[in-house]
């Protein structure tokens, strides 16, 4: 019998390429997902790409009844991927108790089901923002976490402060936090991606619709910065390579290779890439140029950060795979697909 692997927020951008990796490996996926900023559509897309429509439950993790529901009827969920959250770094300083409510009850909620039904593995979806701008690059697990920049940042740090609480008093329950750079692209068939709802923001979406004509032109956020070019520095990571990195953390915990209940690993590519070269290689990748203005920094934005990924090749036997070109060219394919299919420029 197939190994059932609940995936919260699964129909969301990285959650939908966790399936369908997850699938690939042999994995039987059941969805949760309240569709709040993700589609029912995306399901589809994992069964064209899978041959295998995977469960799916409509409803909120912050509805504890609801969930405690799930896990009687649900009862062989062997391990859990928690990406449902909110993300929007600019909505959270708007709406910070949105952010507060969504993002920690629903993983109180989903703990304490854990534990009242056994289920004891959990992969949890956390950030490179727990660094803040690190004082030495590349930044490794053990790089000091800063002060968090925003309550969407705050969030990540105390779910995993949260985390590690619970672990040390629950020596059955296990979990590995995933702390993701910048994920961009989408499935090389173009048939799942990014939906960002209204105007994106962040960089790729954005680079993708201002190709397709949907946005008259990029900002690029500051060229004053201590770079070659002046432009911020990020470690883009193509999706479906995090989406591995996935499989492998669910596969080390299955296999009863953690060296401790609680583990934390950095998913990046170890290479940085300034905004410009990103505009520079998306326009030699596709042959499509991409109009841009210089505006001033963004508030909040850090300078420079990639990953040390030494403790995620060597442990988890990860290694980001796909070119930066061969991202752009997936998020392109993807645009073009999503605006033919589902919404028109
Ligand atoms: C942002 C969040 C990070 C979060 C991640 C989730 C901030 C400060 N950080 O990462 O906490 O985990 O999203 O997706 O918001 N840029 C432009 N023009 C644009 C958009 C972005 O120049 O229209 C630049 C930014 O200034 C930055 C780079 O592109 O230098 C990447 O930006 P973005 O994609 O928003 O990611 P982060 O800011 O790294």
């Amino acid at each position: 019998m197939k190994k059932k692997i609940l995936v919260t927020g699964g129909t969301g951008y990285i959650g939908s390429h966790t399936t369908v990796e997850l699938i690939n490996s042999g994995y039987e996926v059941i969805i949760v997902d309240d569709l709040s900023n993700s589609e029912l559509s995306v399901l589809d897309g994992i069964e064209k790409i899978t041959g295998i429509k995977p469960g799916f439950v409509k409803f909120d993790l912050c509805d504890r009844e609801r969930l405690m529901q799930f896990f009687e009827d649900e009862k062989n969920i062997t391990a859990i991927i928690h990406f449902a959250a909110s993300k929007s770094v600019g909505e959270s300083v708007q709406k910070p108790l949105k952010y507060y409510r969504n993002n920690l009850v629903s993983l109180i909620n989903l703990i304490e089901g854990m534990q009242q039904h056994n289920v004891t593995r959990m992969v949890f979806s956390s950030s490179c923002t727990v660094y803040g701008q690190p004082d030495t690059l590349p930044v490794s697990e053990n790089a000091p976490v800063k002060p968090a920049a925003s309550p969407y940042g705050n969030t990540k740090q105390i779910s995993e402060e949260m985390l590690q609480d619970v672990l040390s008093s629950d020596e059955i329950l296990h979990c590995i936090s995933l702390r993701y750079f910048n994920p961009i692209g989408a499935h090389p068939t173009g048939w799942i991606g990014e939906h960002p709802m209204g105007k994106p923001e962040n960089l790729v979406p954005y680079v993708t619709q201002t190709a397709i004509g949907l946005r008259s032109h990029l900002r690029v956020f500051g060229i004053d910065y201590h770079t070659p070019d002046g432009s911020a520095i990020r470690d883009y990571l193509h999706v479906v390579d995090l989406a591995k990195a996935h499989v492998a953390a669910i596969n080390r915990m299955l296999e009863g290779k953690q060296k401790d209940n609680y583990e934390v690993f950095n998913l990046g590519t170890g290479k940085g890439y300034s905004v410009l070269e990103i505009i520079h290689t998306f326009e030699e990748a596709t042959g499509v140029k991409v109009k841009y203005v210089i505006t001033d920094r963004r508030p909040g934005d850090v300078e420079k950060v990639w990953a040390d990924t030494t403790k995620a090749n060597r442990e988890l036997g990860w290694y980001a795979k796909s070119s930066l070109a061969e991202a752009l060219v997936s998020a392109w394919k993807w645009e073009q697909y999503y605006r033919k299919n589902y919404r028109k420029p």
